[in-house]
Order: C-alpha cells, then sequence, then structure tokens
C-alpha cells in the first residue's frame, strides 16, 4: 500500500520528465529530418539531455550565464525573444521550449516576440514544443491569447495522439504540439 501511494506520488512529480525524456525525446532523435534542435532553457536537471542528443546538431539556450554548465556544448546565453540573432530563418528542424513561458518569459510582448522568432527559424514541416503550467502562478496569460501561436498550425503528435497533452502532475504541465506549414 505505501508502495503504491509512492509510486502515485512519484508520478504526480515526474510525469512530465518522463514524458520529455521518455517519449517526446526518442521520437526526434532516430528521425534525420529532425537534426537541428534548440532545447530552451537549462537547469541541473537538463543536462542530460546532452548525452541524449549527442548525435544531433543539438543546441541550448538560457538567458542566465549562470545555467551554461548545464547546457549543450552548443550553448547560447541570450533571450529566446533573441533566437534570430543566433539562427537564421528556416535554419531549425525542433524547438523545445519546456518551463520557460510563466518560468521568465512572462511579459506579453516578449513572449509574442520569443514564439514569432521560434516561428521563423524553425523550417517548414519545423516543429515547435512548447511546455508549460497550466496553474495560475505560472500563467502569465490565457495562452488561446498568443498571437504568434496562431501562425503554427496544431501538430498530432504521433506516439501521444494528441496536440495538446496534460501530464499527471500537480502543476498540470501541459505539453502543446505545433509545426509550420
Ligand atoms: C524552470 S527553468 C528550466 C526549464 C527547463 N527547460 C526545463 O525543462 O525544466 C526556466 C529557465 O528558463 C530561463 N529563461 C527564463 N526566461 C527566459 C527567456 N526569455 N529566454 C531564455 N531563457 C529564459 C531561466 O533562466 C531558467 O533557467
Amino acid at each position: 500500500m505505501a508502495i503504491k501511494i509512492l509510486t502515485n506520488l512519484m508520478h504526480k512529480v515526474l510525469d512530465d520528465r518522463y514524458i520529455l525524456r521518455e517519449v517526446i525525446f526518442p521520437y526526434f532523435i532516430p528521425k534525420n529530418e529532425f537534426s537541428r534542435i534548440l532545447f530552451v532553457g537549462c537547469k541541473w536537471y537538463t543536462r542530460n539531455y546532452n548525452t541524449q542528443f549527442q548525435q544531433k546538431d543539438y543546441w541550448t539556450l538560457d538567458v542566465d550565464q549562470r545555467q551554461r554548465k548545464h547546457g549543450a556544448k552548443q550553448h547560447i546565453t541570450d533571450t529566446l525573444e533573441n533566437i534570430d540573432q543566433h539562427f537564421a530563418e528556416n535554419s531549425l528542424d525542433l524547438i523545445v521550449c519546456n518551463g520557460v513561458f510563466g518560468w521568465g518569459l512572462d511579459e506579453r510582448e516578449d513572449v509574442e516576440k520569443a514564439f514569432r522568432k521560434c516561428y521563423q527559424c524553425l523550417r517548414a514541416e519545423g516543429v515547435f514544443i512548447l511546455g508549460w503550467n497550466d496553474i495560475a502562478k505560472r500563467r502569465p496569460f490565457p495562452l488561446e491569447e498568443c498571437q504568434a501561436l496562431n501562425l503554427f498550425d496544431k501538430y498530432k503528435f504521433p506516439p501521444l495522439s494528441t496536440s495538446e497533452y496534460l501530464t499527471k502532475t500537480f502543476n498540470r504541465h501541459k505539453y502543446y504540439f505545433y509545426v509550420k506549414r
């Protein structure tokens, strides 16, 4: 009984990481068409993603220069709003922006700018993954109001059969999937 409760609790905390590491990443890694990848926002617990993506042209970006040590070999210290200063138009295959909206990227104007520029930097059929927490404290404004996201089409992510996935977590971590058509 105690083990079951503990396992349930662990899931409630870790399900978003599990989905990211064991479902989302493994879908893209074997695909040659997803070669140039940007992961936004670094922490000690995202370090092992560097290994997962070691066969790829893998980049990380974080505004906080202290996070450089957790980033990829190809790391950029800057805001996502300035992504276009580091990547040419249509040059990225995949952008994973997880836990950044509502965790520093909060001002509506900045969010619009950042996501619009992500759209620009992705190639046609490139994928944008937005991981965020659907709770008042981490929701700077309703995502449905974001104009820049309307540039994208929703992308039904095959392994989850949906474009909007709610993980089984206390903080209602969601993954939204978009594609540039
Ligand atoms: C919750 S943490 C780590 C998120 C990480 N991607 C993950 O999967 O958990 C959020 C990170 O986003 C960074 N960040 C916040 N606003 C940013 C922005 N506008 N541009 C780039 N990085 C930003 C912060 O410095 C912080 O390291």
